[in-house]
């Protein structure tokens, strides 16, 4: 599928590297990719940290147009040599350490590959942008998050991309801070930087540690669902899907210099998500440990600083790029249910020693 406004025999086929490809959005959009867009050459730079499994892109590593590289986006050298050697004109820049409770234990990470990283992607892509004699459907797409905007309360108007950043969390901090960069990229040098700010993703290869995957998990192991503070806390949940087509509709149809918020109009309380988790996997799952699985909830000590409500208007990518989400959270959440359930041999190595250490770290 291509976007609506550009017709197959126009599109010109793009050598895009993607970082962070071997993560959970990361994956799904390389997937995306490689289905929609055959002859483009697609490259992946990913570190493989705790969060990158090279196994989310397996069906594709035989594919003559696609390569994967194993390496750090804070190494210039490198990331020189594969724009040289690639020359790569489009760059989808996923890359970084995304989970708040990890930034809370250790932030430092964040700042390295959130700000120094995504710093140097753009500096390594302006030296080969003005060698290129500066092409203007080149395209630098830095993909963000709402956290950026901060808490709402329950009343507030939903984030536009006008909304003035006040991050809590180092995590969102370290966005912000690249988001920042990103931006003046595009205003000092008149490099096409585009950023996107979405909301919560969910679906396939999500990490076990956040929380859909996780509760899904719990519950198939018979573990306690931890439920941070009162449960109150609301956010918008947009299909993993979604949110690729809105990244593909930004790289061919975005504007440069410009930020799309993408959101998928799902705004729901952590506690009735995870009853409405119970509920499909009390219906979907045969001989779960413990059933109903709600018993297995449990309220636990909130996450410091913890943000009480993300929303977002996404109505700009609606009305100028023609985008908009299709998935419901009931849809989007059976067929997630359904794919942790389907697909043990994917998390049950997850959960490494390494794994647990973080665990007993956030909830003992
Ligand atoms: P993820 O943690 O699942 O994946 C991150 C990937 O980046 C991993 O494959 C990891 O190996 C790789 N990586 C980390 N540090 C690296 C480095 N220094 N060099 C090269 N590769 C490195 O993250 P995700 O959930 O797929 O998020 C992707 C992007 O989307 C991030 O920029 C995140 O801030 C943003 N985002 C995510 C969400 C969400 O709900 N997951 C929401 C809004 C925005
Ligand atoms: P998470 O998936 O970590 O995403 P983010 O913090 O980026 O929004 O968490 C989503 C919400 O769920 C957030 O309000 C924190 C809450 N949460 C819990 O209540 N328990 C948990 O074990 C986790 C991981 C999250």
């Amino acid at each position: 599928m291509t976007n609506a406004r550009e017709s197959v025999s126009e599109r010109q086929p793009r050598r895009i590297l993607i970082t962070g490809g071997a993560g959970f959005i990361g994956s799904n959009f390389v997937h995306h990719w490689c289905n929609n867009y055959n002859s483009d050459r697609v490259v992946v730079l990913d570190a493989l940290t705790y969060a990158g499994n090279r196994r989310n892109l397996a069906s594709l590593e035989d594919r003559d147009n696609f390569k994967f590289v194993k390496g750090d986006i804070c190494d210039r050298a490198l990331v020189d040599e594969l724009l040289a050697t690639e020359d790569i004109d489009t760059m989808a820049h996923f890359a970084a350490e995304s989970h708040v409770d990890r930034s809370i234990l250790g932030p430092g990470a964040f700042v390295q590959t959130n700000v120094v990283g995504t710093f140097t992607l753009l500096e390594a892509f302006r030296q080969r942008w003005l060698q290129r004699d500066k092409p203007q459907s080149d395209r630098f797409l830095h993909v963000s998050t709402d956290e950026v905007y901060g808490s709402l309360g329950a009343n507030d108007p939903a984030f536009t991309e006008t909304t003035p950043y006040t991050p809590n969390s180092p995590y969102s901090a370290s966005k912000a801070g690249s988001d920042h960069l990103a931006r003046a990229y595009y205003h000092t040098y008149g490099m096409p930087t585009i950023i996107t700010n979405c909301s919560n993703n969910y679906g396939p290869y999500h990490f076990p540690e956040k929380l859909i995957p996780l509760m899904c998990i719990n519950i198939l192991l018979g573990k306690p669902l931890p439920v941070y503070g009162d449960g109150q806390n609301i956010r918008d949940w947009l299909y993993v899907g979604d949110h690729c087509r809105a990244l593909d509709v930004v790289i061919h149809q975005g504007k440069p210099g410009e930020t799309y918020n993408v959101g998928g109009n799902n705004e729901v309380k952590n506690i009735d998500l995870v009853r409405q988790i119970c509920q499909l996997m009390d219906e979907l799952a045969p001989d779960l440990p413990i059933s109903p699985a709600e018993k297995l909830i449990t309220f636990v000590k909130d996450r410091p600083g913890h943000d009480r409500r993300y929303a977002i208007n996404a109505s700009k990518i609606k009305t100028e790029l023609g985008w908009s989400p299709q998935e419901t959270v009931t849809g989007g959440l059976r067929q997630t249910v359904k794919w942790y359930l389907e697909h043990r041999d994917w998390w049950q190595p997850l959960l490494s020693e390494e794994y647990q250490h973080y665990y007993q770290q956030v909830y003992s």
